[in-house]
């Protein structure tokens, strides 16, 4: 009788264990942040291939996207401020400079001046750049406990 009933309680360890570990394994559940990022990463790939084309009405479409970009959920938001604490200042200056800088894009674009629109668009690699350099570490550490 021994074996069986030493059987049937690792089965049913194993049953209960089994959700647990399956729920410990599962990466966090993206933030919001990632997919608003994921397409923001796409407009810039359509703002490259239309300068390359001088595809000028086609980078004054785009260039709004970026512009006004959609924000996280308001619960995302009261998460990531309150990670963010004292740094929101230097987080939102990034998110500024390239607020503006999408602007300066479209203005360029609307003016056909190619060496105009260049220079925006550099100022608006540095804005995600900059945010990234700062942030980007720091925000998958604490959202997703990655190293
Ligand atoms: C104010 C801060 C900030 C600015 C400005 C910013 N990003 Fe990000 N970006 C982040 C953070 C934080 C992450 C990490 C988010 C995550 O992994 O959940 C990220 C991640 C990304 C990713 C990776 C997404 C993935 O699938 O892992 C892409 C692509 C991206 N950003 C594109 C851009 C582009 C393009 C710009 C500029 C037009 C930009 N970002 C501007 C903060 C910023």
């Amino acid at each position: 009788m021994k074996p069986i009933a030493t059987l049937s309680l690792s089965l049913l360890i194993t049953a209960f264990a089994t959700p647990a570990a399956v729920i410990a394994a599962e990466p966090a559940k993206p933030l919001a942040l990632r997919g608003i990022m994921q397409d923001l990463g796409r407009h810039m790939q359509t703002i490259t291939l239309a300068i390359a084309h001088e595809d000028w009405a086609g980078v004054e479409k785009t260039a709004p996207l970026i512009a006004a970009h959609p924000q996280s959920p308001l619960s995302e938001k009261t998460r990531i401020l309150s990670f963010i604490g004292t740094n929101l200042g230097k987080f939102k200056a990034h998110d500024h400079k390239t607020h503006e800088a999408a602007h300066h894009l479209m203005h360029a674009a609307q003016h056909q001046d190619g060496p105009a629109v260049i220079s925006a668009f550099q100022s608006l690699q540095s804005g995600c750049l900059g945010c990234h350099q700062e942030f980007r570490k720091p925000f998958i550490q604490h959202f997703y406990g990655a190293k």
